[in-house]
C-alpha cells in the first residue's frame, strides 16, 4: 500500500507553486494588427487586394483566437483616408468577434475616420486617444496623426492629454499603442518619418515609471528591442512590408513578405508577443523527437 502520509509534508510547496501558476496566468490577450491600407472598388495595392487581406487576417483571429480581450489596430486603416475604403473597414470588422479599438495612421483622415466610426472614443479635443483599464493595468491608445505629412506628432493637447491618463494611472503597469515608432530603428525607410516628439515622451515614461510596453504599426515589418529600458516592437501589415533595407539611398522598397499579426499577452510576470503569418501555406511535419 502506497504511504500518502509521506507525501504531506510537499504539500504547502505543491500549494504555493500552484498559487503562483495561478497568479501568473495571462490576464489580457491582445491581437495587434496594423497598416491594412484599404482601397476602395477592388483595387489593388502592390498587385494585392488589401480588402481580401483583411478578410482573411479576421477570419483567422476569429478561428484561433476568439478568446482575445481586445484586437488593437495601429493606423494606415485606409490607404487615402477616403470615406469608402472606412465603410468597407466597418463592413469588414462587423465579422471580428474579438472587441476592437481603432488609431490613426499617417494615412488615414481623422475627419473623415470619425464620420464613418462617430462611436470612436477620441479626447476632449477630438483626438483619437483613449484609455482602457483592466486586471493588467492601463492601455493608453495615441493618435500620432499630422495632416500634411506622414510623421508623427505629438502636440501640445495630446501630450497633456497623455500626461494626463498617465497621472491617473500612478501605481498601474501601462502599455502605450501609437502607430508611429518614437525613435530611430536603424531602418532609413522608416526613420525619416517616426515619430518627432521623443524626448517629450520620453519624459512623460520616465516621470511614470511603469510604461511596460510600447506597440506601434508604421515600419511594416517585425521588430523589437527597448527604448531607454521601455521594450517595444512593430508588427508586419496585413497587405505589404517594407524591405529589410539598412543602406537604403531612395524610396523605400516594398516588399510581399507575408502578412502578420501579433498575439499579446499581459501577465504578472510579463508581457509575451508572437506573431502570427496568417496566409502562411508552408508545410508542416509531426514533431516526433
Ligand atoms: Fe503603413
Amino acid at each position: 500500500m502506497v504511504d500518502y502520509l509521506h507525501f504531506f509534508h510537499l504539500y504547502p510547496t505543491f500549494l504555493v507553486l500552484c498559487l503562483a501558476i495561478l497568479k501568473d496566468a495571462p490576464r489580457m490577450k491582445i491581437i495587434h494588427i496594423s497598416d491594412m491600407h484599404l482601397v476602395p472598388d477592388g483595387n489593388l495595392l502592390f498587385d494585392e487586394d488589401p480588402v481580401k487581406r483583411l478578410q482573411a487576417c479576421i477570419a483567422d483571429v476569429n478561428q484561433c483566437h476568439v478568446d482575445a480581450d481586445l484586437c488593437v489596430i495601429t493606423g494606415d486603416l485606409a490607404h487615402d483616408g477616403d470615406e469608402a475604403s472606412y465603410r468597407i473597414l466597418a463592413a469588414c470588422l462587423a465579422n471580428l468577434r474579438p472587441p476592437v479599438r481603432l488609431l490613426l495612421g499617417n494615412h488615414d483622415d481623422r475627419p473623415t475616420f470619425r464620420r464613418v466610426f462617430p462611436e470612436a472614443p477620441v479626447d476632449e479635443n477630438g483626438f483619437v486617444q483613449s484609455v482602457h483599464d483592466s486586471a493588467s493595468g492601463r492601455l493608453i491608445f495615441l493618435d500620432t496623426k499630422e495632416a500634411g505629412t506622414h510623421e508623427g506628432r505629438l502636440c501640445t493637447d495630446r501630450l497633456t492629454w497623455l500626461q494626463n491618463a498617465l497621472n491617473g494611472a500612478v501605481g498601474k503597469p501601462v502599455f502605450l499603442f501609437l502607430h508611429h515608432p518614437a525613435f530611430d530603428l536603424n531602418l532609413p525607410s522608416v526613420d525619416w518619418i517616426r515619430l518627432r516628439e521623443e524626448q517629450p515622451l520620453r519624459h512623460l515614461v520616465a516621470v511614470h515609471g511603469d510604461v511596460r510596453y510600447m506597440f506601434s504599426g508604421h515600419v511594416h515589418r517585425p521588430s523589437a528591442g527597448t527604448w531607454y529600458g521601455t521594450p517595444f516592437s512593430t508588427v508586419p501589415g496585413t497587405n505589404h512590408q517594407h524591405a529589410l533595407d539598412f543602406n537604403l539611398q531612395g524610396p523605400a522598397t516594398t516588399s510581399m513578405e507575408a502578412p502578420a499579426y501579433s498575439v499579446i499577452s499581459l501577465r504578472e510576470s510579463g508581457v509575451t508577443v508572437h506573431f502570427h503569418a496568417f496566409m502562411d501555406a508552408s508545410r508542416r511535419y509531426p514533431f516526433l523527437g
